[in-house]
């Protein structure tokens, strides 16, 4: 498609699925945006370039967007960004017996741009750690509850007995199992203590990535956590907002996320180069909203649904990541430039599912500090 073609199809998109959100602005969000930096406030930073329609609680949406927007909904390369969390795909420890201790805690973490959460947590971050192990390889566990409250872990990686090894464990309690990853995918690991749905909202989830016996080829790897969060109308005196249960339960986040934080590979994109293999694994924590996984400007050649080796669909635009679910996305970009990433249900877009890959040829454009490895 040439550019001025694929202009207007980007720009007919993005003012239709622009946000229709209807709650207005909580009233602590003026406090909480004392120090904010302009992408708080939708307005693009200096320097900086818009792609999408600003994030924002107006009662319509904004219909007449510049000549430069497209999909995305967040200022590209904000300066003075927050670095982000990072996405690239650390190697496998090539050892056969993987031992992983996890401590689960309450601590605050940060949402958006200048928006802390009281969140639970394993190992203190949001997501939790990323495990990766190989297709028949043994995980010597030990969990550690540090919280005042009970917890437990679910590894839908594992085949084994739930009420032995998910129990929930009490404050300061402990448990240590192993089980071998028989099955190759990417899989969600979580906190299972009723009500469920509060502990992976407030957190308490991560990606665990079993390879396959036969290695897939390399690739600039990636791994995206998709999540949500679902926010008090005001913060607490220290400033920190903490989970609104009848928002929850009713679908009603005010922030979806790729890797614990809106809009942050937007702000600073992950850098691959032109027609490189990318394969991008992407778990759907939920607790809620299913992820319609897709790259602007890209086709998938492949995607892995659950990480299944055997029968990868070919060719595809858009696929669900179900809530507690995951899949493996391969693509190659077929020219320099910047590719939204989004789920396509494009209301959890604005709210921050949304990020771009950077393809640029090494030294044409600066380094990003997500920039990955394989
Ligand atoms: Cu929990
Ligand atoms: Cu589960």
């Amino acid at each position: 498609m040439s550019r001025p073609l694929r202009t207007i199809c980007l720009l007919a998109l993005a003012t239709a699925c622009g946000p229709s959100a209807t709650r207005n602005a909580p009233a602590g969000d003026s406090a909480a945006a004392a120090g904010a930096t302009a992408s708080d406030t939708g307005a693009p930073a200096q320097g900086t370039r818009t792609i999408g329609l600003p994030q924002s609680r107006a009662a319509h949406p904004d219909t007449n967007p510049p000549a430069n927007v497209s999909h995305g909904e967040a200022p590209i390369g904000a300066p003075g960004a927050r670095p982000p969390v990072p996405a690239a795909l650390a190697p496998r420890d090539p050892g056969r017996l993987h031992r992983v201790r996890l401590e689960m805690s309450h601590t605050t973490i940060e949402i958006a741009p200048g928006k802390r959460y009281a969140a639970w947590t394993f190992g203190g971050q949001v997501p939790g750690p990323v495990l990766r192990v190989r297709q028949g390889d043994t995980v010597d566990f030990t969990l550690v509850n540090k919280a005042a409250i009970p917890h437990s872990l679910d590894f839908h990686a594992a085949e084994i007995a739930p009420d032995k090894y998910y129990r929930n464990l009490m404050p300061n309690d402990s448990i240590s199992y192993r089980f071998v990853a028989r099955v190759p995918g990417a899989f969600m690991y979580h906190c299972g203590t009723a009500p469920v749905a509060l502990h992976i909202a407030n957190g308490m989830y991560g990606a665990f990535i079993v390879d396959p016996a036969a290695a897939r080829p390399a690739a600039k790897e990636f791994v995206l956590v998709q999540s949500e969060f679902y926010l008090t109308p005001k913060p607490d005196p220290q400033g920190t907002y903490s989970i609104d249960w009848n928002r929850m339960l009713g679908l009603a986040p005010d922030h979806v996320v790729f890797n614990g934080r809106a809009s942050q590979y937007a702000e600073h994109p992950l850098e691959v180069r032109p027609n490189e293999l990318v394969r991008m694994y992407v778990v759907n924590a939920g607790p809620n909203r299913i992820s319609s996984f897709h790259v602007v400007g890209g086709i998938f050649s492949q995607v892995f649904e659950d990480g299944a080796t055997t029968t990868p669909l070919r060719g595809v635009q858009t696929v669900n990541v179900p809530v507690g679910g995951g899949a493996i996305f391969e693509t190659r970009l077929r020219e320099a430039g910047e590719y939204p990433f989004v789920t396509h249900a494009f209301a959890d877009a604005t709210k921050g599912a949304v990020g771009v890959l950077r393809a640029a040829e090494p030294g044409s454009a600066p380094a990003g500090p997500a920039a990955g490895q394989h």
